[in-house]
């Protein structure tokens, strides 16, 4: 049996790469990499790293590229692959514009497709924007269905998605985890290196969400600027998503700050084991809402809407929105109330143990 697995920006190459490792473990399957390279710089890290060398290069990134640019590009070259290999089975993973792409070059050419983290739904489809819409067109076209959470699952049936089709496997990205972060881990950043995490609280800041670029975006880094006026002991490391417009916003407000270090992306051992490190996150990713509570960390979700609830209910996050006044309140309470944050720092991690790559492939390999 023929496998294809796609996949285009960082966080599904993270929360791929178990997947693909452990579909290259089984000798019952043939397994294809195919990136679409959404993502150029970011993905080639997480690649190196995961030493996972792609059959297919579809190289299509472009800097200011548009949702129609990823779309087109994707579905145009999957096409010539799907032919050359013709594969039982394609994985994708998530919510970006090369995941619908591959499901879409799927159906097209009538192949079982297989959705990895399936399921998640923010009930409105402008936030996060494309990827609410991304990940709701493909849950009417996958066949295997693969749910980090039972909520997840019951968003697929009030869609009237067969459960027949659904499986909950918990999500790949714990999965990683188990392999990067350790407590003697030592920094290669020049930046990270020289800090010293005992003495001082450090805050970890990551925003990059399409919709947050704007007025969003500035009332989030305003907050954070102006927090640090009142807490002397608190510092922000912020490693920058490539994206020039996020990059602006963040020297324009955050760049002369003294304790504020604006920093390229890590790559992915970096980013996990400073996460382990620091005090807590400020973020509006997807990925570091799930990772966070594995290691303990307390986090401040600045979107208006999440479709990780999980956490918020189970009390390791904070859905602030993107006002300043509330998220100002959030980082606020969070340092002062040390009762709060032991409260928010005892919780398990309710997104996965870290064995679902494993579920995932023999779900495959009984079904298929
Ligand atoms: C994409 C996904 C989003 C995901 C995010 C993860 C879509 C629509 N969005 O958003 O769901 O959360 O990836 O990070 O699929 N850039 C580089 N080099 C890179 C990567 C990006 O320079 O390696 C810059 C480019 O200027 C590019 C911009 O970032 O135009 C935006 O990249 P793009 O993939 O279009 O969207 P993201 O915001 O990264
Ligand atoms: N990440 C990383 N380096 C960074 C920032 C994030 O390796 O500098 C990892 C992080 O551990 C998580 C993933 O990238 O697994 C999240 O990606 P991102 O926030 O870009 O996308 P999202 O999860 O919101 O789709």
């Amino acid at each position: 049996m023929k496998v294809i697995v796609i996949f285009g920006t960082r966080p599904e190459a993270i929360k791929m790469a178990p997947v693909v490792k452990e579909l290259q473990k089984r000798k019952e399957l043939e397994t294809f990499v195919c990136v679409t390279a959404q993502h150029r710089e970011m993905l080639d890290k997480v690649l190196e790293i995961f030493d996972i060398v792609p059959d297919y290069d579809l190289n299509i990134f472009k800097p200011g590229q548009t949702l129609t640019d990823i779309t087109i590009e994707s579905l145009k070259g999957l096409e010539e692959i799907l032919t050359t290999v013709k594969p039982d089975l394609l994985l994708v993973q998530g919510d970006t514009s090369t995941v619908f792409s591959g499901a879409l070059a799927s159906f097209y050419h009538k192949i079982k497709i297989g959705h990895v983290e399936a399921g998640l739904r923010s009930n409105n489809l402008y936030s996060p924007y494309p990827e609410e819409a991304n990940r709701r067109l493909v849950s009417v076209l996958a066949d295997y269905n693969f749910c980090p959470t039972d909520s997840n699952r019951q968003n697929l049936l009030n869609e009237g998605i067969s459960d027949s089709k659904i499986y909950i496997t918990g999500n790949t990205v714990i999965d990683s985890l188990k392999y990067t972060v350790k407590d003697d881990y030592e920094f290669e950043d020049e930046v990270l290196k020289k800090l010293d995490f005992n003495s001082k609280r450090f805050i970890l800041l990551t925003s990059h969400r399409r919709e947050n670029i704007g007025q969003p975006m500035k009332n989030i880094f305003n907050a954070v600027k102006d927090v640090l006026n009142i807490y002397e002991d608190v510092e922000v490391i912020f490693p920058m998503h490539l994206n020039p417009k996020v990059r602006k916003i963040a020297v324009e407000i955050l760049g002369n700050h003294n304790r504020v270090h604006l920093i390229s992306p890590l790559d992915y051992f970096e980013f996990t084991n400073l996460l382990n490190r620091v005090h807590f996150v400020i973020t509006d990713s997807g990925g570091i809402q799930e990772e966070a509570p594995t290691m303990g960390k307390p986090v401040i979700v600045v979107r208006e809407e999440t479709e990780r609830m999980e956490g918020v209910d189970a009390g390791s996050a904070i859905l602030a929105g993107t006002e300043y006044k509330n998220v100002y309140n959030a980082l606020d309470s969070l340092l002062k109330d040390d009762k709060l944050y032991n409260k928010m720092s005892e919780v398990q991690n309710p997104y996965g143990d870290g064995f679902s790559a494993q579920r995932i492939v023999d779900i495959i390999l009984k079904y298929l």
